[in-house]
């Protein structure tokens, strides 16, 4: 597989063309912004961590019949995918209240949900991704019926998946968020599961293991980074 001319730049990842029109190549960057990119860093390292994290989660994932847009990682930054046309749609799933929920439902952080939360926002950068429900998504003609069945049973089967699995490592999956594409007219899982789009908390400590670190200027986020990849795979 060739790698070819950069096609899109986005906030943590580089996206290049290949000779094989269904497959791209993912370049992941240690740049890091926060607040729809108010705010922005470095953090070393991370574009490898999140490259490997987020493949391990997706062959984890394929094993369980997820269909995912994984093909094969080519470097310590790079993977090849399937291209996918993504839908519009950031999901978002909640197991313990954080983040904006909180702030909006005046929940305080770590509250215990009676049951998992579906979110849905609008992806768009120009609006600060809206809060939207099915309703939204139907009326402006984002995605189908259909496809919103599939993604909304995926993405409670994701966490189900994701839940145990990091339980067996001492961490609490608090929340986190997908993208899905579409792909030979199927639903697929795309975009990256990592520190930067998941809310990891060390289940002894409460210690967040994440993003959160840099959003919030709580230090040590380099070794956030590398705590789950070093659990999770060893290294
Ligand atoms: P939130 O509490 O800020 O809405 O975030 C919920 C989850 O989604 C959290 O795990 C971080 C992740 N997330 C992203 O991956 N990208 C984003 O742009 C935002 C706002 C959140
Ligand atoms: N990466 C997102 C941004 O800069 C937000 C976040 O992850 O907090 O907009």
């Amino acid at each position: 597989m060739k790698k070819m001319e950069q096609i899109y730049e986005g906030k943590a990842k580089k996206v290049f063309a290949t000779d094989d029109p269904k497959i791209v190549i993912v370049d992941y960057k240690d740049d890091a912004t926060a607040f729809n990119g108010l705010k922005k860093g470095t953090i070393a390292g991370k574009g490898v961590v999140n490259n490997k994290v987020s493949n391990h989660f997706f062959r984890l994932l394929e094993s369980h019949g997820i269909p995912t847009h994984y093909v094969e990682q080519l470097s310590d930054r790079e993977t090849a995918v399937r291209r996918v046309e993504i839908l519009p749609v950031e999901v978002i799933v909640r197991n313990r209240a954080a983040g904006s929920f909180s702030k909006r439902m005046g929940v305080e952080e770590g509250t215990n949900l009676a049951c998992p939360i579906l979110e849905y926002s609008y992806k768009n950068d120009d609006l600060g991704d809206p809060f939207i429900n099915s309703y939204y998504i139907r009326a402006l003609n984002i995605a189908t019926d259909e496809e919103m069945e599939q993604v909304k049973n995926y993405s409670f089967q994701i966490n189900d998946i994701l839940k145990s699995y990091l339980d067996g490592f001492g961490i609490e999956l608090i929340d986190f968020k997908l993208e899905f594409g579409r792909f030979d007219g199927k639903v697929i899982l795309a975009d990256e599961i990592s520190p930067d789009t998941c809310r990891f908390w060390d289940k002894a400590t409460g210690k967040k293991l994440d993003k959160d670190r840099f959003r919030r200027d709580l230090g040590d986020v380099e070794d956030a980074y590398h705590e789950i990849i070093s659990r999770l795979m060893g290294e």
